[in-house]
């Protein structure tokens, strides 16, 4: 019996840059997806808390069509992640979750696509698994995500957060001090990336490199020249972002929540305001978790349209909602318990 363990993410700053070879810092949770399995001559038989049993025979299917008629839908990573890994593997496990139910944008997704990866043998440098699993999951999914996930809950460091440059797919772990307590706040509003706007935002970023160059590297006297109003806003977010991360790395390493703090909020201006992917759900939180005694700042994380919130606070603050939450310290990446 062989068992792994993968964490889900939450991201502190960085939202919306990963496809586009920006700067992105999120970190691994301690909650994520734990997956134990045997070798099974001729079946990936896989049973999870709260979900219909997967059951399929081998050999599993080859084109990517037919992943997207697999049921249940949580199969198609199991079976998306052995196609892009080469091997027919046959399993009988069970997949349990510590994290919320489904739609949080906390990569439940790809703390399953991973914990999977690993399960059936996937090795090498993180960084490259981390491109492996983020290919697995456009297959499953059709939706172009970027490596943000797959690099946080594969290559994290307990107590660091990750900083990732996109465009050279390098990192570095930067510590998290424990003068800052991060809160991590569902907002109630389930969502899935493949009904959202997500490919549509995507399409956009390309429109402006079109025009202007790579976003990693425009200015905002760039961005001023685009025409199209739309199109401004959705690279100024970009562009904003990738220098919120950086002023992120800076307020961490001097220990400075009032500035970390405000950088989120800001962060959640712009995703609100010129990325427009939040929700008056979501913003209405956001200003509410703001508002409250010890709370630094707050924002929308995640692909947004609902999903989850994180903040900064004082350590002990309670958060005012009545939806999950939790407090959270930076976690490992994936890994394998028991071989
Ligand atoms: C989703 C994607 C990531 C990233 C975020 C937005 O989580 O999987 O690649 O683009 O949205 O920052």
């Amino acid at each position: 019996m062989t068992t792994v363990f993968a964490p889900g993410r939450v991201n502190l700053i960085g939202e919306h840059t990963d496809y586009t070879g920006g700067l992105v810092l999120p970190m691994a949770l301690e909650l994520g997806i734990t997956f134990s399995g045997r070798a099974d001559p001729e079946r990936l038989h896989v049973v999870s808390d709260g979900h219909d049993d997967l059951d399929v025979a081998l050999p599993l299917p080859d084109r990517t069509s037919a992943i997207a008629a697999i049921e249940p839908s949580w199969g198609r990573y199991l079976v998306a992640v052995a196609r892009r890994l080469g091997v027919s593997p046959g399993i009988d496990g069970k997949i349990s979750s510590t994290l919320p139910a489904g739609g949080t944008g906390l990569s439940s997704s790809t703390a399953l696509t991973c914990a999977a990866l690993l399960l059936l043998g996937g090795t090498g440098p993180p960084l490259e698994l981390a491109k492996l699993a983020r290919q697995a999951e456009i297959d499953a999914t059709g939706v172009q995500i970027g490596l943000m996930d797959q690099a946080a809950c594969l290559a994290s460091r307990r107590d660091h957060a990750l900083l990732m440059d996109c465009e050279a797919v390098t990192v570095s772990h930067v510590a998290v001090p424990e003068s800052i307590e991060v809160l991590v706040v569902h907002s109630g509003q389930s969502r899935r990336l493949a009904d959202s706007a997500y490919n549509d935002r995507q399409a956009a970023c390309a429109a402006v490199e079109e025009r202007i160059g790579p976003l990693r590297r425009a200015t905002m006297a760039d961005v001023d020249r685009l025409d199209d109003p739309n199109l401004r806003k959705r690279a100024r977010h970009v562009v904003t972002e990738n220098d919120r991360v950086m002023a992120m790395v800076e307020a961490l390493g001097a220990d400075d929540p009032e500035t970390a703090g405000a950088i989120l909020t800001a962060g959640h201006a712009s995703l609100a305001d010129d990325y427009e992917v939040s929700t008056p759900i979501v913003d209405r939180m956001v200003a509410a978790l703001a508002a409250t005694d010890g709370v630094y700042g707050a924002r929308m994380t995640g692909g947004g349209f609902g999903g989850s919130l994180v903040a900064l606070c004082r350590p002990g603050t309670e958060p005012p909602v009545d939806t999950w939450w939790t407090r959270a310290r930076p976690g490992a990446g994936a890994r394998i318990i028991e071989a």
